[in-house]
C-alpha cells in the first residue's frame, strides 16, 4: 500500500475576584474554602511548582534556536486586554527543518495571590491555557513547557507577521501582593543530521514531512481583538451560545476543530454540584451553586452537532485546598488538555468557499466557561478545488437519568449520562476518494453522597468516552485508524469538623485519574500509546472566619505511558511542601512493551 496515503488522515481557580460570602448553610463550601489567606511559609529560597508530566522527546545533540517573545510583570490587569507582543518567524536558525517546537512559559511570584486562569494565543490561535499557582512569600518559580509543534504552520508562516497575545487577569491590592512575572520563549529545534545529506532524504521529502501530520493552516475559532477584550468566548449559562463565522480554503481535505475549555466560578467544581431539586428542598439557592454535576460542551457547525467535549475535572491551584498543590499541581491544571473534533466528514459541506459558522454551547452551564476552538486544516497543493459530501450524520440525544434520595441536607444523588455522534463523509482531492467516519461515544457516572447535613460530600466521577475515526481509502482494504479512548476519575471526599466559634477543620481526601489509550496509523504501522496518570491526597486546614489559617496537604502520583517508542514513569509524593519520594524511569521494560500490544477495538457497530 502506498504509505504516503497512511499520512492523509492519519484551571479551585476561582475567578476569585468575586469574594463569595460564606455559604448561610452549613453546607460544604469547596469553593468558598480555596482562598489563600494561609499564614505565609517562609522559605529561604523560592520553591519550585510543576506537573508531573512525560518530559518532551527533543531530538538528540540538536541545539535550539530560542527567541525570547515576552516578558511582562502582570499587575493589576483586571478588566485589562491581554498583553501583546510581535511575533515574527524566526529568521535566525542555522537549519532550516524543524522536527520539535517547544513553548517555554516561566513565571515567578511572591508574595499572596489567588490562582488565575490564562492563556496565551498566536494570531487568535490558541496554543496554551493554564492556571497560575499560588505563592507564598519568599516566592515561588514554576514553568510550563509544552509541545507546540502541531502549530508548526502557523509558527512559521513567513508570509504573515502575528500578534502574540497573553490574557492573565490579576488583582494586586494590600492583601494580595502576588505579582506574576512571567517571561515567554519558544525554542525551535532543529535535526540532528543534515536531512538533505542523508539517505532518509527520500522519506522526509514525502508528504509524511512536508505535511508531517501538522495542518497546513490553522484557523482562529475565536473572538477577535481588539473589537473583543477577551478571546475566549464566555458561556454564562446553559443556553448561551458562542458563535464564530469561519471560511475554508475551497482545496481543503481534512480538517479537525481543536477545543479548549476550562470552568469557572459557580462552575469550577461542577462535579461537585448537587441537584436543583435539593438546594430548593433546602431553601439554599442562592449560597450554592447548583444543576447537578454533569457538563457537556457541544460543538456545532451550521446548526448540526459535529462533536461534544465530556470535559477533564482540572483542579485549578487554589482547589479543594491549596496546600494539596504545593508543589506537585493538580493533572492537568498547568497544561490544560484540548480536545480534537474530527470535522472531514462534513467538510464537504463547507467547501463553498462562503461563511459557515461554528457554535460552543455547554449543557447545564453555570456562569462561566471559557470556550475556543482551532481550526486544524490540511490543503491539498495539487487542485483548487476539492469536493465532499456528508453522507451519514446521527446525533443520538443525550440519555441522562438521575436518582435522587435526600431527607434534609442528607442525601444521595446518582447521575449517569450517555451519548454517541457519528458523522461519515467522502472527500475527494487529488490523493483519490476518501471516505472518513468519526465516531464518539460517552458514558458519565456520578455518585455524590451528603452527610452530616451536607457538611460532608463525598463525590466518585468516572467519565470515559472513545473517539474514532476510520479513512476508507478507494482502492484498500485497509482502514487508516486514528482511536482515543480516555478514562476521567474523580474521587473527592470533603468534611468538615466544627471547632469554636467561627473556625472549623476541613478536611478532603481526593484521587484523580486520567488515562488515555491511543492507536494510530503511522507511516510504519500502527503504534500505540498507553497513559495512566493517578493523583491521590489528603489535606487538612483550619478555616477561621472563611480564611484559612493552618494546615497541610500531602500528594503522590503515579504516572505510566508506553508507547511503541518509549515508556517514562513516575512515581512521586510530596508533604508540607517537600517532596518526599520521587523515581522516575525512562526507559521500557521489556517484558510488559512485549505484553502491551494490539489494543485495536472494532468499528463501533453504529456505522
Ligand atoms: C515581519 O516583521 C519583520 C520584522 O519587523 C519584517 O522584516 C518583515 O518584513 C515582516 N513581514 C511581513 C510579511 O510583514
Ligand atoms: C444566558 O446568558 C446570556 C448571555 O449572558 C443572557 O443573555 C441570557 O439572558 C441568559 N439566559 C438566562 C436564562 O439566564
Ligand atoms: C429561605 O431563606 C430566606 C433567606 O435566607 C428566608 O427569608 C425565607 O424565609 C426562607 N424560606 C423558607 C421557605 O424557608
Ligand atoms: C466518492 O465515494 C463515495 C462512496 O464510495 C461515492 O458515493 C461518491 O460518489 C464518490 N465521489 C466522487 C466525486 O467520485
Ligand atoms: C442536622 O440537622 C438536624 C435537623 O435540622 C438536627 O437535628 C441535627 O442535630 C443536625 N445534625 C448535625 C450533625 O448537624
Ligand atoms: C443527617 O445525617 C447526620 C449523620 O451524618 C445525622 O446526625 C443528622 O441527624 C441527619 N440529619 C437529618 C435531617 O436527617
Ligand atoms: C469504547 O470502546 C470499548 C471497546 O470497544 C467499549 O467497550 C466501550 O463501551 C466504548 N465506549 C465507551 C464510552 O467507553
Ligand atoms: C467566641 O468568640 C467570642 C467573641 O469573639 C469570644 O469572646 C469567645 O471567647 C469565643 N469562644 C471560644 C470558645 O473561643
Ligand atoms: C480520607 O481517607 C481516610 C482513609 O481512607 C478516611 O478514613 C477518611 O474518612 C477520608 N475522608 C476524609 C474527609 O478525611
Ligand atoms: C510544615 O512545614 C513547615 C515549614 O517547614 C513547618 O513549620 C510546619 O510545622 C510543618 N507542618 C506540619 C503539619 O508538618
Ligand atoms: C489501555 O491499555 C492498557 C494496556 O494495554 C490496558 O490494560 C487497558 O485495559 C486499556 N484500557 C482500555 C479502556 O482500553
Amino acid at each position: 500500500m502506498d504509505n504516503t496515503f497512511l499520512t492523509l488522515l492519519l484551571f479551585l481557580f476561582f475567578f476569585c475576584f468575586l469574594h463569595h460570602p460564606v455559604s448561610a448553610s452549613n453546607l460544604h463550601k469547596i469553593k468558598q474554602l480555596n482562598s489563600n489567606h494561609l499564614s505565609q511559609l517562609t522559605s529561604s529560597s523560592p520553591i519550585k511548582y510543576f506537573e508531573v508530566t512525560k518530559p518532551i522527546k527533543l531530538p538528540k545533540a540538536s541545539k535550539p534556536c530560542s527567541y525570547h517573545i515576552l516578558h511582562h510583570d502582570f499587575g493589576y490587569t483586571y478588566g485589562n486586554p491581554p498583553v501583546l507582543a510581535n511575533y515574527t518567524p524566526p529568521s535566525h536558525c542555522s537549519f532550516k527543518k524543524f522536527s520539535k517546537i517547544v513553548l517555554e512559559w516561566k513565571a515567578t511570584c511572591e508574595g499572596r495571590q489567588y490562582d488565575r486562569i490564562f492563556g496565551v494565543w498566536l494570531g487568535g490561535v490558541e496554543l496554551l491555557r493554564s492556571c497560575t499557582a499560588e505563592p507564598i512569600a519568599n516566592g515561588i518559580v514554576w514553568s510550563v513547557e509544552k509541545d507546540i509543534t502541531r502549530y508548526k504552520s502557523l509558527l512559521l508562516n513567513h508570509q504573515q507577521n502575528q500578534t502574540l497575545a497573553v490574557l492573565l487577569r490579576n488583582i494586586v491590592d494590600k492583601t494580595y501582593t502576588g505579582v506574576y512575572h512571567v517571561d515567554i520563549t519558544i525554542h525551535f529545534h532543529g535535526y540532528p543530521f543534515d536531512v538533505k545529506k542523508t539517505h532518509k532524504t527520500k522519506k522526509f521529502d514525502s508528504l509524511a514531512f512536508r505535511s508531517g501530520f501538522h495542518a497546513d493552516l490553522i484557523l482562529p475559532i475565536s473572538r477577535n481583538l481588539p473589537k473583543n477584550d477577551v478571546l475566549w468566548f464566555e458561556i454564562q449559562n446553559s443556553t448561551d451560545v458562542g458563535v464564530k463565522e469561519f471560511v475554508v480554503p475551497q482545496n481543503a481535505y481534512r480538517a479537525v476543530l481543536e477545543v479548549y475549555v476550562s470552568f469557572h466560578e459557580n462552575d469550577e467544581s461542577w462535579y461537585s454540584n448537587p441537584p436543583n431539586e435539593y438546594l430548593v428542598a433546602n431553601n439554599i439557592t442562592d449560597s450554592n451553586p447548583g444543576n447537578g454535576p454533569f457538563r457537556e460542551v457541544v460543538v456545532t457547525l451550521d446548526d448540526k452537532v459535529v462533536g461534544s467535549v465530556w470535559p477533564f475535572t482540572v483542579i485549578f491551584t487554589g482547589g479543594v485546598n491549596p496546600l494539596l498543590w504545593r508543589p506537585i499541581t493538580a493533572i492537568g491544571s498547568f497544561d490544560l488538555p484540548s480536545y480534537d473534533i474530527e470535522i472531514t466528514p462534513i467538510l464537504g459541506t463547507i467547501l463553498d468557499g462562503k461563511k459557515h459558522l461554528f457554535g460552543f454551547s455547554v449543557t447545564n452551564a453555570l456562569n462561566v466557561w471559557y470556550i475556543d476552538a482551532n481550526l486544524h486544516l490540511w490543503l491539498d497543493t495539487k487542485s483548487s478545488r476539492t469536493e465532499g459530501e456528508l453522507v451519514n450524520h446521527v446525533d443520538k440525544p443525550l440519555v441522562e437519568s438521575l436518582v435522587t434520595d435526600f431527607n434534609g441536607l442528607n442525601g444521595t444523588f446518582l447521575t449517569s449520562a450517555k451519548k454517541s455522534i457519528l458523522s461519515t463523509g467522502w472527500v475527494r482531492s487529488s490523493f483519490g476518494n476518501i471516505t472518513t467516519s468519526f465516531v464518539q461515544d460517552f458514558d458519565y457516572y456520578n455518585s455524590m453522597v451528603m452527610r452530616k447535613n451536607g457538611s460532608k460530600q463525598t463525590v466518585n466521577q468516572i467519565i470515559s468516552f472513545n473517539d474514532s475515526i476510520r479513512a476508507k481509502l478507494p482502492s484498500s482494504y485497509l482502514d487508516l485508524v486514528d482511536d482515543t479512548y480516555r478514562k476521567f476519575s474523580l474521587y473527592l471526599d470533603t468534611d468538615e469538623l466544627k471547632e469554636d466559634n467561627d473556625t472549623y477543620l476541613a478536611v478532603s481526601n481526593f484521587t484523580l485519574g486520567f488515562d488515555e489509550n491511543k492507536s494510530k496509523s503511522k507511516v510504519s504501522g500502527i503504534s500505540n500509546s498507553f497513559l495512566k496518570n493517578v493523583q491521590d491526597g489528603q489535606g487538612t486546614m483550619v478555616v477561621k472566619k472563611n480564611l484559612v489559617v493552618s494546615g497541610v496537604g500531602a500528594t503522590q502520583q503515579n504516572y505510566r505511558y508506553k508507547s511503541n517508542e518509549h515508556c517514562y514513569s513516575r512515581k512521586i509524593g510530596s508533604s508540607n511542601y517537600t517532596i518526599l519520594y520521587d523515581k522516575v524511569k525512562d526507559t521500557c521494560n521489556k517484558r510488559s512493551h512485549s505484553r502491551f500490544g494490539n489494543f485495536i477495538r472494532k468499528f463501533p457497530t453504529m456505522l
